[in-house]
Formats: C-alpha cells, sequence, structure tokens
C-alpha cells in the first residue's frame, strides 16, 4: 500500500502516469502499459499467445486448445491481418489478392439487429479459405488507376484508386445488388485507453456517433471500433474476429458463420470453440498493448507542424486529447489525458473514399476518425505501410489529399501549403 502510494504520488508530480510505450521501433506495438498487476501481466502473454496462434481444424492433442478453425475463415490467426500488431499490407500490384484485408458484403436491408443484411449465399464477409471438404468463397482481388494531383505550388503526387473485383466465387454469383466494402486491418494498440474514454467526452466532438447492437445488453450503445465504428467494445469486436475470420464460435457468438443452406456447416469441435477464458485474454491483450511514445518532439518542423495540424482544421476530427475516465488494468491512468488523435465519431469523407454501404447509422460516405497515434513508425517493424481503410495511400501525404467530404477545406488548405510547411506537417505526424 505504502509502495503503491509513493508510485501514485511520483506520478502524479510528473504530471500523469506514463501510458506510452517506450523501446525499440521494432516492437514498438507489442508493448504493454506499464505496472500491470501479475495476474493482468499473466492474462496479456496468454492472451498474446492466442493472438498469435495458428488455429486447426481438430481434434489435436497437441493443442486441445485451438480447435475449431471454419469450416469457413479467412486467415488461420489474428496476427496474420494484424501485422505486428500494425496494419496489414494492402496488396500494391496490379491485380493482388487482399491477403490482410476484409471485404464486407450486404444486401438491401437490415438483419434482425439494424444492422447490414448479410449475403444470403456469402454472409457479412468474404471468406477465401474454407476446411478440407469445403470451398472458400472466393478471393477479393484489387486493382488501381493511378492519377496525379498537383499541389499549388506545381509539385506533383500520384494517387492510386482500388477497383474491387473477384475471382473464383464458389457459390455463385455475388449479384448486382450486393454492396461492398473492402478494409485493411488496422493496428491494435491503445484499444484499452479509447474504450475507457467517457461517452460523453466522445459526445462532445463534433462528429456523428453510431449506435449499434449490443449482444450482451442487448441493446444498441455507442460503436467505437470497427472502421465505422460498428462495434460497441473491444470484447465483442474481438469475439466477432474470431467468428467471422478465423470461424471460431465463443459464447457472443455461438453460431458458425456458414450457409446451412449451402452444406458449409461443419465443424468437429465442441461448442463454443473459443472458452470464456481464451476470450477473456485476447480481451486483455489487446486492452493492455500501449500506444508508442512520441519521437522528436523538440525539432523545430515539428513543432511547426503541429500548429498546423490545428490551424488547418486536422484537430476538428483528430481530437488530439482526450482523458481516460476509468481504466481498471491500470487504476493509476485514471482521468489522464491521451493523444490519440481521434473523435471516435464518423464522419462524411466524400465521394472519393464512400464505400457506398451502411453500417447502423454510418452511412455510405462515413467513416470513423481513425487514431494517428504510431502513425510515424507505421511499417518500421515489418507490418504494412498502407493509409485509409482499403490501404489505397502509400503516404500520410497521399492520404491527406483523398480528404473530401467534411473535410475538404482542410485537404484544400494542405494542398496550398508552401512547401517547407507542408513538410512540417508531416514532420509532425511521422512523431506520432
Ligand atoms: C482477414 C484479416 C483479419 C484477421 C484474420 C483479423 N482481423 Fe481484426 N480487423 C481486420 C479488419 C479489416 C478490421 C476492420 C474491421 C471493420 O471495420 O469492419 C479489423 C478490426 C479489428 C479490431 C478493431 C480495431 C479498431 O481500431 O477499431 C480489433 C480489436 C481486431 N480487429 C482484433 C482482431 C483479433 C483479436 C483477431 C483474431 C481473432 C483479428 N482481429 C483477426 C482484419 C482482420
Ligand atoms: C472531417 C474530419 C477530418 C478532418 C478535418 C481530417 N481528417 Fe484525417 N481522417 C478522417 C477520417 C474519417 C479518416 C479515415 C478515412 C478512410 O479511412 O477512408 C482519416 C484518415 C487520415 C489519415 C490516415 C490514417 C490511417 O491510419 O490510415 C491521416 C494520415 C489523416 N487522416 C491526417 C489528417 C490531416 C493531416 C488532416 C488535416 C490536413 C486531416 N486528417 C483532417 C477524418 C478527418
Amino acid at each position: 500500500m505504502k509502495r503503491l502510494g509513493v508510485l501514485l504520488c511520483a506520478a502524479m508530480l510528473a504530471g500523469a502516469a506514463r501510458y506510452e510505450a517506450q523501446g525499440p521501433e521494432s516492437e514498438a506495438f507489442t508493448q504493454p502499459i506499464e505496472g500491470l498487476d501479475a495476474n493482468h501481466a499473466a492474462s496479456f502473454s496468454k492472451g498474446s499467445g492466442i493472438f498469435r496462434q495458428a488455429w486447426i481444424i481438430g481434434p489435436s492433442q497437441d493443442h486441445p486448445d485451438f480447435v475449431g478453425l471454419g469450416p469457413l475463415y479467412n486467415r488461420l490467426s489474428c496476427i496474420a491481418c494484424h501485422v505486428k500488431n500494425g496494419r496489414g499490407a494492402a496488396p500494391d500490384s496490379e491485380n493482388g489478392v487482399a491477403r490482410t484485408m476484409a471485404a464486407r458484403l450486404s444486401v438491401e436491408g437490415r438483419d434482425a439487429h439494424g444492422g447490414p443484411r448479410p449475403h444470403p449465399n456469402y454472409g457479412a464477409q468474404l471468406n477465401p479459405e474454407g476446411v478440407l471438404g469445403v470451398a472458400g468463397e472466393g478471393q477479393a482481388v484489387v486493382d488501381y488507376a493511378e492519377f496525379d494531383v498537383a499541389f499549388s505550388d506545381g509539385e506533383r503526387i500520384t494517387l492510386r484508386r482500388p477497383t474491387l473485383s473477384y475471382r473464383n466465387l464458389a457459390y455463385g454469383p455475388l449479384g448486382l445488388e450486393t454492396k461492398t466494402s473492402l478494409r485493411n486491418a488496422p493496428p491494435v494498440f491503445g484499444l484499452g485507453l479509447l474504450e475507457s474514454v467517457s461517452d460523453a467526452e466522445i459526445f462532445a466532438g463534433r462528429g456523428r456517433p453510431n449506435f449499434v447492437f449490443n449482444f450482451e445488453t442487448r441493446r444498441k450503445s455507442l460503436g467505437r471500433f470497427g472502421l465505422k465504428a460498428n462495434q460497441p467494445n473491444l470484447k465483442q469486436q474481438i469475439a466477432n474476429a474470431f467468428m467471422e475470420d478465423i470461424g471460431v464460435t465463443s459464447s457472443l457468438f455461438p453460431a458458425e458463420n456458414c450457409a446451412a443452406t449451402l452444406g458449409q456447416c461443419r465443424s468437429g469441435a465442441s461448442k463454443p470453440e473459443l472458452a470464456d477464458a481464451q476470450l477473456d485474454a485476447v480481451v486483455t491483450y489487446i486492452s493492455a498493448l500501449a500506444p508508442p511514445a512520441r519521437r522528436n518532439l523538440e525539432d523545430r518542423p515539428v513543432k511547426d507542424g503541429e500548429l498546423l495540424f490545428r490551424a488547418i482544421g486536422c484537430s476538428e476530427c483528430h481530437r488530439d486529447t482526450l482523458h481516460v475516465a476509468e481504466f481498471s488494468l491500470q487504476p493509476a491512468l485514471n482521468g489522464v489525458a491521451i493523444h490519440p488523435y481521434t473523435d471516435l465519431l464518423l464522419h462524411d469523407m466524400g465521394e472519393g473514399l464512400a464505400d457506398g454501404r451502411e453500417d447502423f447509422d454510418s452511412g455510405p460516405r462515413d467513416w470513423r476518425t481513425p487514431p494517428l497515434w504510431g502513425l510515424g513508425l507505421a511499417g518500421k517493424g515489418g507490418d504494412g505501410a498502407n493509409f485509409l481503410h482499403d490501404g489505397r495511400a502509400r503516404t500520410p501525404a497521399e492520404a491527406i489529399l483523398w480528404h473530401g467530404g467534411e473535410a475538404q477545406s482542410s485537404a484544400d488548405a494542405f494542398r496550398s501549403l508552401p512547401e517547407p510547411q507542408r513538410q512540417a506537417l508531416l514532420a509532425f505526424l511521422n512523431s506520432l
């Protein structure tokens, strides 16, 4: 108790307890928040193992706890898409198969909970792989059309616009009315801190909230996770990932991801395939992953860039400061200011970024502002360095130039900045 008192005091004297990870760049996204107690630390390392684990069909004597893959799935493990806990790598060649991405599918109307209505044959997401005897559904393929954009001072930059097509569709045509949304795997660190921000502080932002179905409370609540803020909390987001991406059922999502009419629904494993203790461990793991500390704070361009970031309206959506309301994994962080550069709310980003697909209250041109912390380290540890929901942007500058809709004036201001100021803004982003 005395020791805890001393620690708390030290934290208060320092202004705030530290929530950011220090350490080598290549491991920047894999560090826990400091000072987890022994139980949470044990759960963190167990969850880390499960996040990396390749699931199998089973039965197995060697890996009895990781049985239940499929019948349909995208990848064998979480880490296969969330490379090094960072972004997935969007295909960079023409006709590239989207391997770290999910192609969401739906048809007109809503499901029983008010969410998108899954495709009758292919479900809510295209699953390229099937277990032995079950055909994978097919692959999502990305093509790019390149075009140039000029800054006001004449310098040019090449953007690439993706188009999505399909190969080897095994269960019939998708149909012209099918709505699709291609999404690259986003980073998974810092999310526990974002979950701990109060609803009230989020509502104070300028964007629009999504209200989504919460499978535990059986009612609608504020959406925070997923690229359209379509999941209310980490537990549901993670259980849903196990089901949709790996075909592993849990107490929250006990039904296999398959279309019974197509005879895909077989699985040798007992139900649910993911034990509650395993789900809890992965939730603890993701919740406790720290965002990396900022770098080069004292550089002149970084400081100038931060002022420009505010001056041209970036921080209207990428809010620099939110507060931890209550963080059960590390109570010393309660009340602390964090700097994620997101409002966790939806914004109309214009036709250029639109996927044309609704998700609860999120419209066809809406996306949730992504956090920008860790941006400058993207790609440093072998993770993908692709930005925006479908990874079309190869640099932060490309990402900014795609901003339209509510962010149009901000993007125009960026395009008009003289070269040194543009570089300063990018230096600031690189310091995050
Ligand atoms: C096929 C690639 C793929 C696999 C495998 C995968 N994910 Fe994801 N993950 C995604 C994509 C794409 C999104 C964005 C989802 C959306 O917006 O619909 C996402 C979103 C998330 C998020 C929310 C991030 C945020 O900022 O809101 C978490 C947490 C997450 N995944 C955890 C997991 C876990 C845990 C597993 C393993 C059970 C997993 N993922 C497996 C691709 C994948
Ligand atoms: C109206 C709200 C809004 C404003 C203003 C805004 N952004 Fe964004 N920003 C977003 C949203 C929403 C996305 C995600 C869009 C997508 O994925 O298609 C995004 C994406 C990004 C990304 C890519 C992040 C990633 O992880 O993929 C960067 C970088 C970025 N913004 C920087 C900026 C900068 C710099 C400015 C100011 C010039 C700015 N934004 C202004 C809402 C905004």
